[in-house]
């Protein structure tokens, strides 16, 4: 049998935030409690005193989680009850520790339920320190092992077998896809609406946001892969989603609760609802690529859209929408517009949309008049507009959440090859080293494989590196494509 099993929670209650900080205490408890057991036996004081720190913090999150801990190894990277770990600086050594023990005996997850005692866990510690994995088939001699003790509060799964999750399930990412274009179309119906004065529904809007928040608590960089699809449904529909992606992500980021980015991410598809009523070529530029001649009616989006919302009987909850509806090109330094009787900070719902707003539009080709800004760029005038027109700490967020290079764009390598980007770095001293997947060989071929950017070769270099960022113009990769890419 290749799996031993516990129970499962369906979704982490707790903000992604809170779960990777249990994380790097946990990961870091179990390292030294594995590491202290090799030098002492398990009745000297320093090894009891070990397991119990990591009893400790196994119980405080599962008591606050709701569920039993699930540790996934998964390349190079840790994930606690569906949520990515991110190590910081003192716990880098301890993530590198446990994912090369699981890799070592080809271990995918390990489950702990809060009922677990303290002999099962020095039956696991025992289990990690003494097993030697057989490198032909580490996890059968590991399973075998592990068969022979009591372990009814473990679980052990095998690397591979756990692909259920919306993180890397191949239907997980279709479901992803689906809710992304549907999302689209309810802009769209939204907009068509406002047009033609009829009452605004929300319902689906909400129920879209709820789900995409989930997906995002999940790992942020499904849904971050998907704004990189531009120009699909009605002029403006498609950056409303973009800027909500972006803005759950940045609210996350920030350590917003889940409830408050359900609303944030309804604020954001709303901010430019003001635009339904301008003509066709002005609904879907930023405030950057507006003709002179056409700023005053761009500008009126902003009253017209807080029109739009006020006339609606809408939830306590969107309440914040009109503000950020009226007050997105408003900015950090209270200039802007609309001009105001009595200057006024933006709230931060607002200071994250508008970080959003700008993001996608530079990177979103306005044709004919210039080609999609490439990411590096645009994050170099976020910066330089930060503490004038953005928010300092939103833009710093920004650039922690999007890295040096964005989750789904086009990188060239040194080899020669084309590669995509699939995740943000794992380890923080390799920012410059993303999760990739090679799309075409070094003469151009097509491939699709995973390829490690950590991996060193013989003489101990970096296999691969990254040279430079490709616009998606430039590697003429249509939507279908970078679709079944991501
Ligand atoms: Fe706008
Ligand atoms: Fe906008």
């Amino acid at each position: 049998m290749d799996r031993l099993t516990t129970g499962r929670s369906k979704a982490p209650p707790l903000i992604a935030s809170a779960v990777r900080l249990h994380g790097r205490t946990l990961v870091t408890n179990l390292t030294f409690a594995i590491k202290t057991a090799r030098l002492y036996s398990f009745a000297h004081s320093n090894v009891a005193a070990a397991l119990n720190e990591f009893k400790e913090s196994l119980s405080a999150f599962t008591s606050q989680a709701g569920s039993a801990l699930h540790l996934l190894g998964m390349d190079d990277s840790l994930s606690l009850n569906e949520v990515r770990l991110k190590p910081d600086f003192s716990s880098a050594q301890s993530f590198q520790f446990i994912l090369d023990l699981l890799k070592a005996n080809d271990v995918g997850e390990l489950s702990i339920q809060p009922a677990v005692g303290r002999e099962e866990l020095e039956a696991l510690v025992t289990l990690f320190n003494t097993h030697r994995p057989n490198p032909d088939e580490p996890w059968t001699s590991f399973a075998a092992a592990a068969a022979k003790l009591q372990l009814p509060n473990i679980g052990l799964a095998r690397t591979g077998e756990r692909k259920a999750s919306l993180l890397d399930d191949k239907n997980g990412r279709i479901i992803t896809m689906g809710i992304y274009f549907k999302t689209i179309s309810h802009v769209d119906a939204v907009l068509g609406a406002v047009r033609s004065r009829k009452p605004l529904h929300f319902r689906q809007l909400k129920h879209a946001i709820q789900t995409m928040v989930d997906i995002t608590l999940c790992g942020e960089h499904v849904m971050l892969s998907l704004a990189n699809v531009k120009g699909y449904g009605e002029p403006g529909s498609n950056h409303a989603v973009n800027v909500a992606i972006f803005s759950i992500a940045l609210g996350l980021k920030l350590g917003l609760p889940k409830k408050h980015l359900g609303d944030l991410g309804m604020a954001a598809l709303l901010h430019d609802i003001g635009k339904a009523n301008l003509p066709e070529h002005l609904r879907s530029v930023g405030q950057h690529d507006v003709p002179s001649s056409d700023a005053d009616a761009y500008a009126s989006h902003v009253h017209a859209g807080m029109d739009a919302l006020l006339s609606e009987h809408i939830a306590e909850s969107c309440v914040r929408s009109i503000n950020v509806a009226l007050l997105h090109h408003y900015r950090f330094d209270r200039t802007g517009f609309p001009r105001l009787l009595t200057a006024k900070e933006q709230d931060l719902f607002t200071r994250i949309v508008a970080v959003a707003d700008f993001y996608d539009n530079a990177t979103t080709p306005q044709q004919p008049v210039r080609p999609a800004m490439e990411a590096e760029r645009v994050m170099h005038s976020l910066l330089d507009g930060s503490g004038t027109e953005f928010d300092p700490i939103v833009v710093k967020a920004f650039v922690n959440l999007m890295g040096l290079y964005p989750v789904g764009s086009m990188v060239r390598l040194n080899t020669g090859e084309l590669a995509i980007v699939l995740e943000p770095p794992t380890n923080p001293r390799f920012l410059d080293r993303p999760r990739i997947k090679l799309l075409s060989d070094s003469m151009g071929n097509p491939v699709e494989e995973f390829a490690n950017l950590l991996d060193l070769d013989s003489g101990g270099r970096f296999r691969r590196s990254i040279l430079k960022l490709c616009q998606m113009e430039q590697v003429q990769l249509d939507l279908g494509e970078y679709l079944t890419v991501i």
